[in-house]
């Protein structure tokens, strides 16, 4: 008992470590984050900002779930899901309230295997695709949500934009104001933080068996 005290408390505290190291590293809502860069970019030529809407957020996060096995080397998102399916597959898988449902003329996604700050994820969209600046500052885009997610354990991430002309707050509108709850990742718009669907099952799964380990260990000596 005296000798294996310090071995299962150093499990613990070193499985403590690090789940605050990984959460520590995408904290509150990247995605949220990149809403604001968008509109400070569209202030900044004085467009008005647009509405951040959650169901149009979820659908994005639902976009890069579609796509998370096709981020190439060089951090080319290579994808090509029917159009169709984001307002008839992602707003169903999001709990959008079927009459709510609105037109998706735009959407943008890039991936990339290293985290991106939001100011950088905006940077990487706005330049590596042509028509990023003509959507960001397009005076018919009125609301857009963004996604963010981290595909597998060592990446890569995605950040996809849609992008609607609907009026603000009775379009894209989540059941219950909720809608249906993401396995993982975020997105903006819903008040919900990153952190809380993304730790990943990887990391509860090592917490569980550390404590399962530790408590079996000490039930043995004692
Ligand atoms: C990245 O990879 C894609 C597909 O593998 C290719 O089409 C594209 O030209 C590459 N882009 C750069 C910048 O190398
Ligand atoms: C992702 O890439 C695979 C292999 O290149 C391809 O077969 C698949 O259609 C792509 N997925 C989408 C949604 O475009
Ligand atoms: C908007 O952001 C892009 C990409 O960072 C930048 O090149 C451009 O100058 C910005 N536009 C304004 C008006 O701030
Ligand atoms: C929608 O937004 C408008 C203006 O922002 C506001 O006056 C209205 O009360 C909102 N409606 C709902 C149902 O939240």
């Amino acid at each position: 008992m005296r000798g294996s005290t310090p071995s299962w408390v150093l499990l613990i505290l070193v499985t403590l470590l690090f789940r605050r190291e990984v959460s520590a590293k995408i904290e509150g809502n990247p995605a949220n984050e990149i809403m604001t860069v968008i509109n400070s970019n569209r202030t900044s030529i004085k467009l008005p900002k647009l509405h951040d809407n959650a169901g149009l957020g979820c659908m994005a996060l639902q976009y890069i779930t579609e796509c998370s096995a096709n981020c190439t080397s060089n951090n080319t998102v290579t994808c090509r899901p029917p159009e169709i399916d984001i307002t008839e597959v992602y707003a169903a898988n999001c709990g959008v309230e079927l009459p709510t449902v609105d037109t998706v003329p735009n959407h943008l996604i890039t991936c990339s295997w290293n985290y991106l700050s939001p100011e950088e994820a905006f940077s990487k969209i706005y330049t590596s695709d042509k028509k990023a600046g003509s959507v960001f500052h397009s005076k018919e885009n009125v609301e857009a949500g963004v996604g963010f997610n981290k595909a597998g354990r060592h990446g890569p991430y995605f950040w996809c934009i849609l992008f609607s002309s609907g009026k603000g707050n009775s379009t894209f509108v989540l059941e219950g104001g909720k809608g249906i709850e993401q396995k993982s990742g975020c997105f903006s718009g819903g008040g919900l933080t990153c952190n809380s669907g993304f730790q990943g099952l990887v990391l509860e799964f090592l917490f569980v068996m550390a404590m399962i380990f530790s408590t079996t260990s000490l039930l043995l000596l004692v």
